[in-house]
């Protein structure tokens, strides 16, 4: 049974068979998973990976269920792994996202069907990492020998956590900008230490690159003590007088204010066409566990 609850679980040559696989569902249906139940179950907010997954889950052509935490027998003080017991024994797939790290891992334990990781705290989120790869191949063709910046919260992202980890399969550059008491965790900086070749707290310096990863302040994981308030914002001024010309702007979204809107008419905005290559790639996944297609 193969489930996706942490991208370290894949090698280069599966990440790149999921994307090329993925470039086959651009604006197709198909009936792979026909006869199979997905069920999402979003113990935390979700815009883009919620709809992206249901979405991408209708266009292979299976049945959708949405577990509603809300009105579920949680409030009733059932555990998170009785719960997915129990969802696991109704539907093919399992969709988790959960505000705790390491929930992914703890469903996989107890389910009886395969789990995809839709965000597990600010541990990992295997699914964004597989489309922003496949949004970086569609922009430039390659991965091997891009310089990248990733910039705002590298300490909550987990976005970034899996990105990064998915890099080191790549012969890349990277950047690290952040305010300090966000850093990037030092276990992470540890693996990808051979790739950095700058860190700084000054987002300026850091454009002249083929992507800029920006990332929202995740104020609602800061652990008590902190109120940081400071802007960390990227504008089309700044762009214009720091940025190579051919930048593109990478962000999982949901964006606050660290992009100005004023850079959504630019050349350098890619954020929106990633969230939308999020539907082909989750396509791509739930084909990958559902054991429909091999990579
Ligand atoms: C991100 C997430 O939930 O980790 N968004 C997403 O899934 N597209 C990033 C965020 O919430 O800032």
């Amino acid at each position: 049974m193969k489930s996706l609850v942490s991208i370290r679980d894949l090698s280069r040559k599966q990440i790149l068979d999921l994307c090329y696989r993925a470039s086959q569902h651009e604006g197709k249906k198909c009936h792979t998973l026909e006869d199979q139940i997905v069920m999402t179950l979003f113990f935390e907010n979700s815009t883009r990976t919620k709809l992206s997954f249901e979405t991408a889950a209708l266009r292979v052509g299976a049945k959708l269920l949405q577990f509603d935490a809300e009105n579920s027998s949680l409030h009733k003080g059932e555990s998170f792994e009785d719960t997915i017991r129990m969802a696991s024994s109704y539907s093919n797939i399992l969709i988790i996202r959960h505000p705790q790290d390491g929930a992914a891992q703890r469903a996989m334990a107890v389910s009886s069907v395969p789990i995809i990781n839709a965000g597990d705290g600010k541990n990992e989120h295997p699914s964004q990492t597989l489309l922003d790869i496949y949004t970086i191949l569609k922009e430039k063709e390659k991965i091997d020998g891009l310089t990248f910046t990733f910039a705002g919260d590298l300490k909550h992202g987990r976005t970034v956590h899996s990105l990064l980890y998915a890099l080191l399969h790549f012969d890349v550059k990277i950047i690290l900008a952040s305010p300090e008491i966000l850093a990037l965790p030092k276990e992470i900086k540890e693996l990808i230490k051979n790739k950095i070749i700058l860190e700084t707290t000054d987002i300026r310096q850091t454009l002249d690159v083929d992507f800029l990863y920006m990332t929202r302040i995740q104020k609602e994981r800061f652990e008590g003590s902190s109120d940081y308030t400071e802007d960390w914002i990227v504008s089309k001024d700044i762009l214009t007088q720091y940025a190579r010309k051919t930048l593109k702007i990478l962000h999982p979204l949901p964006r606050v204010n660290e992009i100005s809107t004023d850079v959504d008419d630019t050349p350098f905005a890619c954020y929106f066409q990633q969230a939308q290559n999020g539907v082909p790639m989750r396509m791509a996944i739930l084909e990958y566990v559902a054991g429909a297609f091999s990579c």
